[in-house]
C-alpha cells in the first residue's frame, strides 16, 4: 500500500468519539484495504484528560483546545464529535476548513443551524464536509439520498428519526404508563439528551428532517422554518384510544416540496399499526425515501449508540481516505436555493378526541362547528369508562380528509359553545 495514511484529529471523546477510536483500532486491517490506505488518529481532544474512557489513547497527542486540534499540520480529517450549534464545535470546524482540512461530524444542530455557511466555506476551501452520522445514526440514509437515490426526483422524505421519543411512545403503548413516567424511565436509562427538550420538543428531530430536505429538494438548510410539535402533550388516553382504532402514535416528519413551497413537519401523527412505521418499537428510526423513479424505499435501524453512529462516522472517513468527494448536500453549496416555507396544508383525516358536558345537544354544537368549518366526520365514538365523571362524555371523532387549516379553525370554534370541558385533541392522521 503506497499511498500515505489518512489522519484524523478527533475532537469528542464521548459515546460517539470512543466508538471511533474503537473502529480505528479493531479494524484497521479492514479499513486500510477498502480506503487503499492506513486511517489513523493521531491526536484528541476532550475536556477532561483524566477521564477514564475504557480506549487506549495513549498513542494519540493530547490537545486541550480543538480548535488547536482542528488545524494541526499532522491531521488531514477533523472529526468533530463534541456537540452543540455553537461554541467550540463551530469554532472548530471553521477553523479546520479555513486550515483546509476536510471534516466530519456527527453534529445534526451545528449543521441545522450553520450547515449552509459551513458548506459554502469547506467548498470554496476545496474541502470536504460529511454527516453522514448526524441523522438516524446508523442507518446511511445521507449516502441513500445523495447517491443511491441520485437519479430521481425527491418526492416526500418522511420518518422516525428521535429514538428518545419513539421508545417513550412505544413504551407508552405497551405497558399503558402515562408519559410522565416513562419520561423519567428514559431518563434513568440515560436516553435523554442533556437537555431533554431536544428529544421530546421535537428539535432534535427536526434538525435531522431539515438536512435530509436540503438534500432532497436541492434547498438550503431552513430549520427554522420546521413546524415542530413535540410529544409533550401525547396522552395514554390518546395511545389507547389509537390502538383500538388500529393505529399507533409516532412523532413522524414530513419534508415535501409543495406548489406553495417546502413543506416540513415534524408532529405527532397516527399512523396505521401494521405499516413499517406503526411497528417500530423502542429506539429504533425509520426513513421513507420517495422518488419519482424508484418509488418507496424504507431504511430502519439504530439511530444512536456507539457502534451504529461511530460506523456512520468511519462511512464519512473511509470515503474522504478513497477519494470521494461530493458536495455536502449534494449538489454545490452555491446553489442550493432558498426555499420558500409552506405551512402544512396537505389535507388528511384527524383523530379529535374531546370531553364534553353530557347534556341533550352537546354533540350536535360540535358536529355543526366542524360542519361550518367543511369538515365532514367519517366515525365517531362516546365513551363512558370507569372513573370518568358521570356528567362529561369523551367523544373521539375521526374526520374525513381535512385541510389543518381547517381543523384549527373548527378547533377554534369548539370553546365558545360552552360544551367542552378541558381542551380538545387534534392528531393527523398520516397515510405512509
Ligand atoms: P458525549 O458523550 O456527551 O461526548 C461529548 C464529548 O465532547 C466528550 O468527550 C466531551 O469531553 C467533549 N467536549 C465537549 N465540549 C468540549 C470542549 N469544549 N472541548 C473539548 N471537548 C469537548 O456526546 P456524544 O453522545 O458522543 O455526541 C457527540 C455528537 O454526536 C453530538 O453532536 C451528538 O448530537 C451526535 N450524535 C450522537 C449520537 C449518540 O448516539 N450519542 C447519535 C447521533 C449523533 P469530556 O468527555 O471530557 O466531557
Ligand atoms: N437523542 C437522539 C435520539 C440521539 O434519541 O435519537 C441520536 O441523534
Amino acid at each position: 500500500m503506497s499511498a500515505a495514511p489518512l489522519r484524523l484529529g478527533l475532537a469528542g471523546l464521548g459515546t460517539v468519539g470512543i466508538g471511533v477510536v474503537k473502529i480505528v483500532q479493531a479494524h484497521a486491517d479492514l479499513i486500510a484495504a477498502r480506503s487503499g490506505r492506513a486511517v489513523s488518529i493521531t491526536a484528541v481532544s476532550a475536556r477532561d484528560p483524566k477521564k477514564n474512557r475504557d480506549a487506549d489513547l495513549s498513542a494519540y497527542a493530547w490537545e486541550t483546545d480543538p480548535v488547536a486540534l482542528a488545524s494541526r499540520n499532522d491531521v488531514d480529517v477533523f472529526v468533530e464529535v463534541m456537540g452543540g450549534h455553537d461554541g467550540p464545535a463551530k469554532a472548530a470546524t471553521e477553523a479546520a476548513i479555513a486550515a483546509g482540512k476536510d471534516v466530519v461530524t456527527a453534529n445534526k444542530a451545528l449543521l441545522a443551524h450553520h450547515g449552509q455557511a459551513l458548506a459554502l466555506a469547506a467548498e470554496t476551501a476545496g474541502s470536504t464536509l460529511r454527516f453522514e452520522a448526524a441523522v438516524a445514526g446508523g442507518i446511511p440514509v445521507i449516502k441513500a439520498l445523495t447517491e443511491g437515490l441520485a437519479g430521481n426526483r425527491i418526492k416526500r422524505v418522511m420518518g422516525v428519526m428521535n429514538g428518545t421519543c419513539n421508545y417513550i411512545l412505544t413504551r407508552m403503548q405497551s405497558a399503558g404508563l402515562p408519559y410522565d413516567a416513562v419520561f423519567e424511565e428514559a431518563r434513568q436509562l440515560g436516553y435523554l439528551e442533556a437537555d431533554p427538550n431536544l428529544d421530546v420538543g421535537g428539535i432534535d428531530a427536526g434538525h435531522k428532517l431539515s438536512l435530509l430536505a436540503a438534500i432532497a429538494f436541492g434547498t438550503r438548510v431552513s430549520f427554522d422554518a420546521v413546524e415542530l410539535e413535540g410529544i409533550g402533550n401525547v396522552s395514554i388516553d390518546d395511545i389507547r384510544l389509537a390502538d383500538d382504532m388500529g393505529y399507533r402514535i409516532k412523532l413522524l416528519g414530513v419534508a415535501q416540496m409543495t406548489g406553495r413551497g417546502l413543506e416540513q413537519r415534524m408532529t405527532p401523527c397516527l399512523v396505521p399499526a401494521d405499516s413499517p412505521l406503526g411497528q417500530l418499537q423502542g429506539g429504533t428510526n425509520m426513513v421513507v425515501l420517495e422518488g419519482d423513479s424508484v418509488g418507496q424505499i424504507v431504511l430502519r435501524g439504530p439511530g444512536a449508540g456507539m457502534g451504529p453512529t461511530a460506523s456512520a462516522v468511519m462511512a464519512d472517513v473511509i470515503d474522504i481516505a478513497r477519494g470521494l468527494r461530493l458536495p455536502t448536500f449534494g449538489i454545490p453549496a452555491a446553489d442550493l436555493v432558498q426555499p420558500t416555507a409552506a405551512s402544512a396544508a396537505t389535507p388528511a383525516p384527524y383523530y379529535l378526541r374531546m370531553t364534553l358536558l353530557d347534556k341533550p345537544g352537546a354533540l350536535a354544537k360540535i358536529a355543526t362547528c366542524l360542519g361550518e368549518a367543511g369538515i365532514s366526520i367519517d366515525q365517531m365514538r362516546q365513551l363512558h369508562r370507569p372513573g370518568d365523571r358521570a356528567e362529561d362524555a369523551v367523544v373521539l371523532i375521526v374526520t374525513h380528509k381535512a385541510a389543518p387549516a381547517d381543523i384549527a379553525e373548527a378547533m377554534s370554534r369548539f370553546a365558545p359553545t360552552g360544551v367542552l370541558v378541558g381542551a380538545p385533541v387534534a392528531i393527523r392522521i398520516e397515510e405512509v
